[in-house]
């Protein structure tokens, strides 16, 4: 991946070549701008890279139009942000609901989803509240949710719990871990908390840009 801004060229990724296995829960970790989050993003369909290719479940994402992109990306993949990204005028419920009007899932079956999801990540009793009235951990809860709406096969997180204070980071992280080894989904997480390396199937390592797969 090569970023041009104005004259100066920035080589951010190079030489990646990575192997993410169906039902793994995959970490990449590396240093403060080495390149995780434009690697995920690219992984994910997010960015297209300069060069190289990208095949999730078999299809090369890297040559598909943007709309089929996007298509694939709500039917297969499931985002967790660093910072939550809820509506803050939103209850948790319809913060969930908001994910299943855009996978296109009937809204007869909105409300018993949400709560269904929300009490899969222990959030039984606060699908009326507001983010405001929910922790961090609680917040980060509500964003796993809404990226299972649909059960997709791959989960990709950008450290999840770097807003979290140690128990609520653990507690996501055991989450995440359950849903991948129970509902066999794939987890690719970016973090650089040492903490999570126990839970890890695989860790690979970037560095200025350069992977080192362990
Ligand atoms: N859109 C962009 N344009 C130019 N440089 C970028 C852009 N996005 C990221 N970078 C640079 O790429 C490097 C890797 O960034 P990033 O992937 O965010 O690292 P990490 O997530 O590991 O902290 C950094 O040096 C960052 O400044
Ligand atoms: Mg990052």
């Amino acid at each position: 991946m090569v970023f041009q801004t104005g004259s100066q060229r920035y080589h951010v990724l190079k030489q990646i070549d990575l192997d993410v296995f169906h039902g793994d829960v995959h970490l990449l970790m590396g240093p403060s701008g080495s390149g995780k989050t434009t690697l995920l993003s690219i992984l994910g369909g997010i960015l297209t890279p300069t060069s190289g290719t990208v095949k999730i479940l078999g299809q090369d994402i890297t040559t598909l139009s943007r709309q089929k992109l996007s298509r694939f990306r709500r039917q297969h993949i499931g985002f967790i942000f660093q910072g939550f990204n809820l509506f803050p005028a939103l209850t948790a419920a319809d913060n969930v609901k908001v994910a299943m009007k855009l996978k296109g899932i009937k809204p007869h079956l909105w409300d018993k989803t949400a709560q269904t999801l929300l009490g899969h990540v222990g959030l039984g009793d606060k699908v009326d509240h507001y983010p405001h009235d929910l922790s961090g951990g609680q917040k980060q809860r509500v964003a796993i949710a809404r990226a299972l709406v649909g059960h997709p096969p791959i989960i990709m997180a950008d450290e999840p719990t770097a807003a979290l204070d140690s128990h609520s980071g653990h507690a996501v992280i055991s989450l995440l871990r359950n849903l991948a080894k129970e509902g066999a989904s794939t987890v690719l997480m970016v973090t650089h908390d040492p903490r999570i390396k126990d839970v890890a199937d695989r860790i690979a390592y970037l560095e200025d840009g350069m992977l080192n797969d362990h």
